[in-house]
């Protein structure tokens, strides 16, 4: 690992060993089942994919493509398709049925919804993931009990308990509030449906991964309707790092002979990916703490174990960002310049963009994106995984002006 340290707050590690075996679980193969599961609910609408052309003319690259996530499944961020692809495979398992065979739907008729009617889905949530597994249980009859890290914003609450579940904020950080869920899933029979792995627990989390890769092969389609080949980088933002292996192991699937570069970008105070690849001994490391930030949704400290050696293996650079990047790419994507399409981005959705942003124009930041290979041919992507989920906090961040 090579360190770019503390230019303008941002630390960044270059890995300069990116090979490995790909994971056989974000095959295209498996990919395309996921993809027509999801096809098959009512609320299925691919999320648009805005170019901004304008800021890229402006930045001196070829593209900049956002997934705009907060239009998935009315939620306000990605989190429904890895709650609604784990839920139906573990009733698939219930139900002794195969979910090649099936659709969302079969879900839905009399005799099987009485027989799921029961069933109590738990997880510890920042709030994204709380309200897709709050609504996922909803719509299939079945019930969910959500828990928060202390800190977690009331609107973020109200939103879960509205979609129908039982949800409380906790006095402890994200972590334990996992461990909370656990105990509550274990102690009253639930199944747990949480967004994260551990060593004993990765069948549920994978099918959760393999849920969040659906936008990735919405989005390579997109690319390529808009007459671009493939995207030569890659921003994912992580909190435990599901979302950002899912997508770079299904990438590292799709582009074997030319994978594209790919940045991991995580909150200063809760860079447990960052820290792995800093130990430099392939192993997953944790941080501890309150971890405060406002990229809510990547307030995590301790990596997923399965996809940890995803990032590890394929992503080119790990960086560690200020708050204040996030806060750039929020303010960028709500005031577009010239024709470009405005994208309303919350805090975990819009530090891609903000770091995209630094690169290409902080002279300080030349190195790294000399590095990284960012020129006038680059066509990136990154992702805004949500919306503006707490409104208040978004209000009050995009009025504000930038401060680097
Ligand atoms: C909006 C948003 N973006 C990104 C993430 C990061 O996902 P992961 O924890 O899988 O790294 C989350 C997680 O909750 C999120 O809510």
């Amino acid at each position: 690992m090579e360190s770019i340290n503390d230019i303008c707050g941002i630390k960044a590690l270059l890995n300069n060993k990116v090979a490995g075996e790909r994971p056989g679980f974000l095959s295209e193969e498996e990919v395309k089942g996921v993809r027509k599961f999801h096809a098959t609910n009512e609320g299925y609408e691919a999320t648009p994919l805005v170019s901004l052309e304008c800021l890229a003319e402006k930045l001196g690259v070829s593209k900049i493509y956002v997934k705009d996530e907060s239009k998935r499944f009315g939620l306000n961020a990605f989190k429904g398709l890895g709650a609604t692809y784990a839920i139906a495979k573990l009733l698939c398992e219930k139900l002794e049925v195969d979910i090649e065979s099936i659709d969302y739907n079969y879900f839905k008729l009399p005799h099987v919804k009485e027989k799921i009617k029961d069933m109590v889905f738990v997880t510890a949530t920042d709030g994204n993931h709380g309200r897709a597994v709050a609504w996922a249980a909803a719509q299939l009859g079945c019930k969910s009990i959500v828990y928060m890290p202390k800190g977690s914003s009331l609107r973020r609450l109200q939103h879960i308990k509205d979609t129908g579940a039982d949800a409380f904020i906790t006095d402890v950080n994200y972590d334990d509030a996992v461990r909370l869920a656990k105990k509550k899933a274990d102690d009253i029979g639930g199944a747990l449906v949480q967004d994260t792995a551990w060593e004993g627990y990765e069948k549920v989390p994978n099918w959760i991964t393999q849920g969040y890769t659906t936008m990735a092969a919405e989005a390579i389609d997109q690319i390529k309707s808009d007459g671009s080949i493939r995207p030569t980088h890659i921003f994912l933002q992580a909190g435990v790092g599901s979302f950002a292996g899912g997508i770079l192991g299904y990438f590292a699937n799709v582009f074997k002979d030319e994978p594209p570069i790919t940045v991991i970008a995580e909150p200063e105070n809760a860079a447990c990916i960052y820290k792995s690849a800093l130990a430099d001994d392939g192993k997953p490391h944790s941080v501890t703490g309150d971890l405060n930030t406002i990229m809510a949704g990547l307030a995590c400290g301790e990596p997923n174990t399965v996809t940890w050696p995803i990032l590890r293996d394929f992503a080119q650079v790990f960086v560690s960002c200020p708050d204040y990047v996030a806060a750039k790419g929020m303010r960028l994507l709500a005031n577009p310049i010239g024709d470009d399409k405005k994208v309303i981005s919350g805090e975990s959705g819009a530090v891609g963009l903000g770091l995209i942003s630094l690169l290409l124009e902080k002279e300080e930041l030349k190195t790294l994106k000399e590095k990284l290979h960012l020129n006038e041919n680059s066509i990136i992507i990154c992702f805004s995984t949500e919306g503006d989920t707490d409104p208040e906090q978004y209000e009050a961040i995009i009025s504000q002006t930038d401060k680097q």
